[in-house]
């Protein structure tokens, strides 16, 4: 056996209900090329996904869970029967080629704009305007404050991630992965600087994290624990996501908490922004996934800035069970062959990762193709 295929990115691995071929997990990567009015995945999806089958796991990208979740122009929904078509077409693809793939499912809150609901307020938990950008069909627009969510609001939109796992199941999917983290909806409760409220969803930090929980479960009741993951993990954003005296106490309860449910990942993200002088300071480089290993003991899939070194180093550690790679995976669809040769990486075309058409998306070289020219 070679150097290389002795590596441990390379050897299979048990992920909940599924035998993974390799450590190598694709990223979920929103690309903005659901431009249809039933936010369907098309045939271009399903050839962008099957070119990165070679994956152990692909984790599609943000896909809403509920019109009233939607908030970024040109991204899938998993909401009715056109997009669950659209999504068999991209897992019967994936699957042709061997591969496995899982749904991210997600409810944009605040992060989306009075455009998509005809002027009437996006939902979240508190009106706390998140100041950021909202990607509307025109134009990148601020952010605004939110409606905060009735009660009976916020089981509606429980019930809303379940009837897309169920949706998820039937499309075809291998399992489904809950978006918890970035700026969303779950991460706009939890988070204390965005959820005001005062009622059993506002306050403590268990009633911050009830949210995700009761989604949790929701989901659990339509797709078994060995199919589902989260993402998830602490942040220092700008605006009110700058991480602060609650993040990181936050955080330990829930990777604590989600040890119970014996899911099948949870995908955590190492500091993408500088971290110095903020409370996360002391989780910088590989201290995220020494930190939070202390506290979930179930499949750990490590992501942001990871070369084949760091993830075979962080897998022999004991720190992550496999690798998720995201800006990489866009340029190279054949990452795996790539890494398996120690070859070199295209770069990212950006002015064409959030676009239309084929261009930037389908056409990236093959090491093969590379080889011939
Ligand atoms: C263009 C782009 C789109 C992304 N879309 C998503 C998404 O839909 N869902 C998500 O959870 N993360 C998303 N991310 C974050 C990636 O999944 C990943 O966590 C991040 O790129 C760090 O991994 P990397 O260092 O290997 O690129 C996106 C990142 C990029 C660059």
């Amino acid at each position: 056996m070679s150097e290389i295929t002795s590596q441990a990115l390379f050897k299979p691995v048990r992920m909940g209900s599924l035998e993974l071929r390799n450590r190598i997990v694709m990223a979920p990567l929103t690309r903005m090329r659901a431009d249809n009015p039933e936010h369907a995945p098309t045939s271009l999806h399903a050839e962008y996904y099957a070119q990165r089958a070679a994956a152990g796991l692909i984790i599609a990208e943000c896909t809403e869970v509920s019109a009233q979740g939607y908030g970024w122009a040109d991204t899938p929904g998993l909401w009715s029967p056109e997009q669950v078509k659209g999504w068999r077409g991209v897992t019967e693809a994936v699957h042709n080629n061997g591969g496995l793939i899982y749904a991210q499912l997600w409810h944009t809150g605040a992060m989306s704009h009075p455009d998509f609901f005809a002027g009437e307020l996006p939902l979240s938990a508190s009106n706390v305007n998140p100041e950021q950008e909202s990607v509307t069909p025109t134009d990148r627009k601020p952010t605004v404050s939110p409606r905060p969510m009735t009660k009976a609001e916020i089981q509606r939109t429980i019930a809303d991630f379940g009837n897309a796992a169920r949706n998820a199941t039937e499309a075809g999917f291998d399992g489904v992965q809950i978006q918890a983290n970035y700026l969303y909806l779950i991460a706009q409760f939890l988070n204390s600087a965005t959820n005001k409220r005062t009622d059993e969803y506002g306050g403590s930090t268990e009633n911050r994290a009830r949210l995700l929980f009761e989604i949790v479960e929701e989901v659990l009741r339509h797709v078994e624990s060995g199919r589902v993951g989260v993402k998830i993990g602490p942040m220092h954003l700008t605006g009110p996501y700058a991480a602060n005296a609650d993040t990181l106490p936050d955080m330990n309860y829930v990777f604590q908490k989600l040890n119970r449910y014996h899911l099948a990942h949870l995908l955590l993200m190492g500091t993408n922004t500088d971290v110095t002088g903020s409370p996360l300071e002391s989780l910088a480089g590989d201290a995220m996934y020494r930190h939070f290993r202390e506290f979930y003991r179930g499949h750990i899939i490590a992501n942001v800035d990871m070369t084949p070194e760091r993830g075979n180093r962080l897998i022999y550690a004991g720190l992550a069970d496999s690798i998720a790679f995201g800006r990489s995976f866009i340029a190279n669809p054949d990452l795996v062959t790539r890494f398996e040769q120690n070859g070199p990486l295209e770069e990212v075309d950006w002015p064409t990762v959030y676009a239309a058409g084929p261009r930037g998306y389908i056409d990236y070289p093959t090491v093969d193709a590379v080889s011939l020219c």
